[in-house]
């Protein structure tokens, strides 16, 4: 047994949870008519609606007696003051410090960490403005007009789905592309229509030995000489974010194009570093120090505001709740903003990747669920794919639901329609129909007697599906930095609540080492004795099939 299930909290919300599975969420509405208030936060631009989870005022108070007795507070203290947390890796963890989130003078390792993240914020600034006003110029004298971020994980998702969800704010003075999979057919084809004398590259990996990404940015530094017949337009043509400065210019990259990445800085988090510089170069860097400083509000609010009203803390409590205690084995991420049509793959990285564990941070099996599988799809498309299941399957699957007061690009009546459904579906989620209901609804329409038997039980919807709601003023760079903030934060939470290690990421790993081996037995046509003979056989067929 783990120590966290000793804690007075966790023995009582164990029992707590064994009562209010017999519970139904009509109910407690029915019986406390300041539900909404109780369970409820409002920011300045955001508000968090979680009355609809399978929670009373018992759960939460429990929930936060939870979170005193892990010491989160002082958790928290220790993350955003530079210890390292990261115990497996022994890293900090300061990604708050990419947007102004710590002490001035936050020394580490002998570094003045802020001195380091303004050096870096000024020099991107610098290059942003040479490209966007048509000063950096390629190998031909020709300004620059597309920009490809070669990346992957945590150097591509973060800046894809914020560029994506952001790209109204562009003013269109760079198209950026994203170079993420090892299979040719997608860098083919998003070099296909360019021209590589106006191209820029932009090499984002922290480790800088990536093997996907590295084969991607020779295939482009060979499309570019190809074209160029000099090796040296690389220098006008290529630059890099990452942590191994060494590798980077073996690579031909030159120092001065080089951008800082730090260790205390984990991949999943790093969209705010220079890892966001295809962002920057998109919208300006106005608009980027936007995002940053959106995220700097939600660092405010998760280290100020009391447990009851934080945000970040109670959207993880509701994650541990409906989990480890309820059950629940995933949960859906359901945008109703077009322009967050990259959240669910964004947050599935940021969230399993963090906290995707079964062992405790001193090493030991972890006998209690942890995080659930997450998934998820734009909400209107949902809708007519996989809310059947959400609505009536025998898995119950929490949701976020989130959406915004005012669209970016309104066009009359599209909104309205979206938002409709967005209210409609939280609340069908949780009230569903009952059969009584459902046999009313026949008669009322002249059903006979025998249909009404045969279809009733297909039509009855059990309701009491958890969902929180986030209701964002507007998608902006302000408020979209808030939000992926309160998620980054949320993951954090997680973690300490949970007591796995969410800073490393150990099990990417062993499919990496054996991958490497594989692609040399592939190379030779040798393959190794100690292969299952499964992966041995569909390797036999894939090198007979090929030749
Ligand atoms: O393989 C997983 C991972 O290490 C992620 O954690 C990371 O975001 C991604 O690969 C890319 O790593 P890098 O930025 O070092 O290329």
């Amino acid at each position: 047994m783990s120590s966290r299930q000793l804690l007075p909290s966790w023995k009582k919300l164990a029992k707590h949870a064994d009562n209010m599975k017999l519970q139904h969420m009509n109910d407690l509405f029915a019986t406390d008519e300041n539900r909404f208030d109780k369970f409820s936060i409002e920011l300045p631009n955001m508000l968090l609606d979680y009355s609809k989870n399978l929670i009373d005022s018992e759960t939460k108070q429990s929930l936060i007696e939870l979170a005193n007795e892990c010491e989160l507070a002082a958790w928290r203290n220790k993350m955003f003051s530079g210890e390292k947390i990261n115990k497996t890796e022994d890293r900090a963890v300061l990604h708050t410090a990419l947007r102004g989130s710590v002490d001035e003078d936050l020394v580490l390792d002998g570094k003045n960490i802020s001195q380091q993240v303004n050096d870096q914020l000024e020099k991107m600034a610098n290059f942003v403005e040479q490209v966007r006003q048509g000063r950096w110029l390629g190998y031909s004298g020709k300004r620059i007009t597309d920009i490809v971020n070669i990346g992957v994980g945590g150097s591509n998702l973060g800046p894809q789905m914020v560029t994506e969800a952001l790209k109204n704010y562009s003013d269109n003075c760079v198209n950026v592309h994203y170079v993420s999979n090892v299979d040719g057919a997608q860098i083919a084809e998003i070099l296909r229509p360019l021209e590589p004398e106006k191209v820029l590259f932009i090499v984002s990996s922290k480790t800088f030995t990536t093997t996907e990404t590295m084969t991607n940015a020779k295939t482009a530094i060979n499309w570019l000489t190809a074209a160029s017949f000099d090796e040296k337009s690389v220098a006008k043509h290529f630059v890099a974010v990452t942590a191994n400065t060494e590798n980077a210019m073996s690579f031909g990259i030159k120092q001065e194009n080089i951008f800082d990445m730090w260790d205390w800085v984990g991949g999943r988090f790093s969209l705010w570093s220079a890892i966001g510089l295809a962002i920057a170069l998109d919208l300006g860097f106005d608009k980027f120090k936007q995002l940053l400083a959106g995220a700097n509000a939600m660092d405010k609010h998760f280290v100020e505001a009391p447990f009851e009203q934080n945000m970040p803390v109670i959207m993880a409590l509701l994650s541990v709740w409906n989990t480890t205690f309820l059950g629940a084995k995933s949960q859906a991420i359901l945008p109703y903003d077009q322009t967050l049509h990259m959240l669910a793959a964004y947050l599935q990285q940021a969230e399993m990747e963090s906290n995707g564990k079964s062992v405790t941070w001193d090493g030991s099996e972890i006998s209690y669920p942890t995080v659930p599988s997450i998934w998820g799809e734009l909400g209107i498309n949902g809708q007519h794919a996989f809310y059947q299941y959400l609505h009536q399957s025998n898995n119950v699957v929490p949701a976020d639901f989130i959406g915004s007061v005012a669209s970016v690009t309104p066009i009359k009546g599209h909104h309205e329609t979206l938002m409709a459904n967005f209210f409609a579906q939280t609340q069908a989620l949780m009230t569903g129909v009952d059969e009584q209901q459902v046999r009313e609804d026949l008669q009322a329409k002249g059903r006979t007697a025998d249909y009404i038997d045969k279809v009733a039980p297909h039509k009855v919807h059990k309701g009491n599906r958890p969902t929180n709601t986030i209701l964002l003023k507007r998608i902006d760079p302000y408020n979209l930095g808030q939000l992926i903030a309160l998620y980054e934060h949320k993951i954090f939470v997680q973690g300490i609540i949970l007591q796995v290690c969410s800073f490393d990421q150990w099990g990417v790993e062993l499919g990496k080492g054996l991958a490497a081996n594989i692609q040399q037995e592939l190379e030779n046509k040798k393959l190794s004795a100690n292969h299952d003979c499964s992966t041995k056989r569909l390797m036999n067929y894939y090198l007979s099939a090929k030749t």
